[in-house]
C-alpha cells in the first residue's frame, strides 16, 4: 500500500506530449478516478503509472519509492483492463494463479491465495471453468481476483466496466468498491462515465487535453465545479452566457448580469469584468408562481413540462431568451406550458466562471 505522487510529469508518443506538466497526489488506500472525454490522455497516464510508457520529464513515486524509471514488472502493480485480458486456454484458477507462479510462490500458498480471492469476488465455485464459459461480469471478476492475488502496491483499472451491460456494470462496480475498501489498496480507475466516477471514487481528477482541470471529491466536482468544462462533464448543468460589470474576487458572491437582469452567484476563481458563464444545476433552480420577482428571481415562461412521477423536468425560457432545464420533486406547484413563472437562483449554488 502506498501513496502515489506524480510531479510535473510529461509523457507522449510523438513530438508533442499527451500528458503535460501533470502533478497529483493520490492518498494511500484511496480510490482515485481519472475522468475525461475520449483522447484526453487517461489511458496514457495510467499506463505510465504502470510502467508501460517511459516518462519524459517529472517524477513518479509509490510511497517513498521512486519508480519513475523502474521497469513495469518491478513496480508491483495489479492491472485490470476493459477487455479482461484473461488467458483463454487457462482455467479460472490458473488465470488467478498466474502472477503467483511467476513469483515462484509455493504451491500450497498459491492454492490458498487463489481460493481466497475467488471467494472474495464470488467465484469460489468456478475455479475449473475456462473464461469462454463465463459471463462478462464473471470474467471481469476473475481479472480483478488475478490483479489482487499478487497483493500489489497499487491497483490500476482501465475502463473495467465498459464492456458490461448496465445492470452488470452496477454489480461489478459494487464488488470493486467493496473489495477496494476492504483491502485498502490504493487504486486508480479510468473511466469516461461520470456516474461511475461519482459513485465509486474518494476523489476524481477531471482531465482536459492532458492536464488536470479539477481534482476533488465527487461532491466538489458536482456541487463546486470550477469551470464550465467541469460543470458540463460531471452531471447536467445549465451553462449560459452572462457578464460581470466589475472584477470578482475568488470565493466571493459576484454581481452578474443575465439578459440585463441582476443576479448574484458564487465565483470560485477570480474573474475579470466582461463576459462570463453562469452555471446552475437543474435541481437547484426553484420555480414559483408568477408575481413580483424578489432578489435572485427572474421571470420566465414554461416551454415544456415532463412529469416523470418522482420528479418533473421543465424547459423554461427567461425573458431575454435563454432556455434552462429545471428539475423538481416538489409537486405542490406544477406550472403548465405557456404559463409565466418565477425562477429563483440560489446565490450560493449558482456559479459564475470564465466564459
Ligand atoms: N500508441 C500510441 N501512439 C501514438 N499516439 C497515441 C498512442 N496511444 C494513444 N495515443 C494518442 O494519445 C492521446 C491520448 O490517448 P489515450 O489513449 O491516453 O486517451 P484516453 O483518454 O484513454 O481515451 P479513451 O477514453 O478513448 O480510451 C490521443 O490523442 C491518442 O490518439
Ligand atoms: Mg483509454
Amino acid at each position: 500500500m502506498a501513496q502515489i505522487s506524480i510531479s510535473q510529469l510529461s509523457v507522449g508518443y510523438g513530438a508533442d506530449p499527451v500528458i503535460r506538466d501533470f502533478s497529483l497526489t493520490i492518498e494511500d488506500g484511496s480510490l482515485y478516478t481519472l475522468l475525461g472525454p475520449s483522447g484526453c490522455g487517461k489511458t496514457t497516464l495510467l499506463r505510465t503509472i504502470a510502467g508501460f510508457i517511459p516518462v519524459r520529464q517529472g517524477k513518479l513515486r509509490f510511497g517513498e519509492r521512486d519508480v519513475t524509471h523502474l521497469p513495469a514488472h518491478l513496480r508491483d502493480v495489479g492491472m485490470v483492463f476493459q477487455d479482461y485480458a484473461l488467458f483463454p486456454d487457462k482455467t479460472v484458477f490458473d488465470n488467478v494463479a498466474y502472477g503467483l507462479r511467476a513469483r515462484k510462490i509455493d504451491a500450497a500458498t498459491i492454492q490458498r491465495t487463489v481460493g481466497e480471492y475467488l471467494e472474495r469476488v464470488g467465484l469460489g465455485a468456478y475455479a475449473s471453468r475456462l473464461p469462454a464459459a463465463l459471463s462478462g461480469g464473471q470474467r471481469q471478476r476473475v481479472a480483478l481476483a488475478r490483479a489482487l492475488a499478487i497483493k500489489p502496491t497499487v491497483l490500476l483499472m482501465d475502463e473495467p466496466l465498459s464492456n458490461l451491460d448496465a445492470k452488470l456494470r452496477v454489480q461489478v462496480r459494487e464488488t470493486i468498491s467493496d473489495l477496494q475498501k476492504e483491502i485498502g489498496i490504493t487504486t486508480v480507475l479510468v473511466t469516461h462515465d461520470q456516474e461511475e466516477a461519482l459513485a465509486m471514487s474518494d476523489r476524481i481528477g477531471l482531465i482536459r487535453e492532458g492536464r488536470l482541470e479539477q481534482s476533488g471529491t465527487p461532491q466538489d466536482l458536482y456541487a463546486r465545479p470550477r469551470s464550465a468544462y467541469a460543470a458540463d462533464f460531471v452531471g447536467a448543468a445549465n451553462i449560459v452566457e452572462a457578464s460581470l460589470a466589475a472584477p470578482a474576487a475568488a470565493d466571493s458572491l459576484a454581481d452578474v448580469r443575465l439578459h440585463g437582469m441582476a443576479l448574484q452567484a458564487l465565483a470560485p476563481e477570480a474573474l475579470p469584468a466582461g463576459t462570463a458563464a453562469l452555471i446552475a444545476r437543474p435541481e437547484m433552480l426553484l420555480l414559483s408562481p408568477d408575481g413580483a420577482p424578489a432578489s435572485n428571481q427572474l421571470r420566465c415562461t414554461i416551454r415544456r413540462r415532463q412529469y416523470l412521477g418522482a420528479r418533473t423536468i421543465y424547459a423554461v425560457e427567461l425573458d431575454g431568451g435563454a432556455v434552462l432545464r429545471v428539475e423538481t420533486d416538489d409537486h405542490q406547484v406544477l406550472p403548465a406550458v405557456g404559463e409565466h413563472a418565477l425562477l429563483r437562483f440560489d446565490a450560493q449554488q449558482t456559479r459564475v466562471v470564465a466564459a
